[in-house]
């Protein structure tokens, strides 16, 4: 792979909380354009690593590139302006409880950019549309089911069009159904916006044919980082046993989603 084609490259990441060491030497090139799957048991240090990329997080050790700039050496203007690059859906997707569906997908536009109330509106019912949420523009977080919180959550991590789009267990909470639809949704929407994309997700096997790249996390190091198929024909032992592991025999495909 041409150093161009990398988008984020964790080189030699260390980094220990007191006597934990969480990290002990990622290495792990991310794709521009592709999907990335961060792989691995809890405690693993999935989402520390996930940090790490955002510069949330600074290792005691090693460099992030971000698009050939170093996010462990910038501060302050630069690093916000780094940033911006970035759309990040956490865990919780953090609405804002006492904002309409609406004003929370405006948000970042109404912070970040300086562009008219008017063009505000035109973005963000496109963005509802786009989400199939248009019946629900002016419901609250609290009226709306996990599926459709995840959904605006989405639809406000794409406002500022960001080149590198960070998930962290998108669908914790969701029924299979649910984490379907928003797997096929996040499929969708990059194929469409082509960003780049880190998804930290349990949801093996579900997730694991709609990967470029699946990257194993495994006592501080990343183990193993492979396409679905080489995975899957991989003679590692350890890939093997986690394949047998995690996987059993049953894997849903992108035809399966009606992805392709
Ligand atoms: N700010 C922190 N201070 C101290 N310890 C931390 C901090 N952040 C994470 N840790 C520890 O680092 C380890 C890895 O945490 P992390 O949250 O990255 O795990 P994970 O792989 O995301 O797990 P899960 O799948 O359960 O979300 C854990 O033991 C956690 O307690
Ligand atoms: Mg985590």
């Amino acid at each position: 792979m041409s150093q161009s084609e990398s988008c984020i490259r964790l080189i030699d990441i260390h980094k220990s909380f007191g006597s934990q060491e969480v990290l002990r030497g990622v290495d792990l090139d991310i794709e521009r354009g592709q999907t990335t799957v961060i792989c691995g048991e809890s405690g693993q240090g999935k989402s520390v690593l996930l940090k790490h990329i955002l510069g949330l997080v600074r290792p005691d050790r090693g460099r992030v590139l971000v698009e050939g700039e170093d996010i462990t050496r910038i501060k302050g203007a630069a690093l916000n302006r780094l940033r911006t690059r970035f759309g990040v859906l956490f865990q919780g997707v953090a609405l804002f409880d006492s904002m309409s569906v609406f004003d929370n997908i405006a948000l970042p536009l109404r912070e970040r950019s300086r562009l008219p109330e008017k063009e505000v509106k035109k973005k963000v019912l496109a963005s509802l549309k786009m989400m199939d949420l248009e019946g629900s523009t002016d419901k609250f977080p609290a009226q709306l089911s996990g599926g459709m919180k995840k959904r605006v959550g989405l639809a406000r991590a794409l406002q500022l069009e960001p080149d590198i789009l960070l998930f962290d267990e998108p669908t914790t909470g969701l029924d299979p159904v649910k984490s379907h639809d928003v797997y096929r949704l996040f499929f969708e929407t990059q194929k469409k916006l082509d960003y780049t994309s880190v998804i930290v997700s349990h949801d093996i096997p579900k997730i694991f044919n709609l990967a470029d790249k699946i990257a194993i996390l495994h006592q501080g190091e990343v183990r193993a980082c492979l396409a679905p198929e080489e995975l899957q024909r991989s003679r590692d032992p350890f890939v093997r046993d986690f394949i047998v592991r995690v996987m059993g025999s049953a894997h849903s495909s992108k035809s399966e989603l009606s992805v392709e």
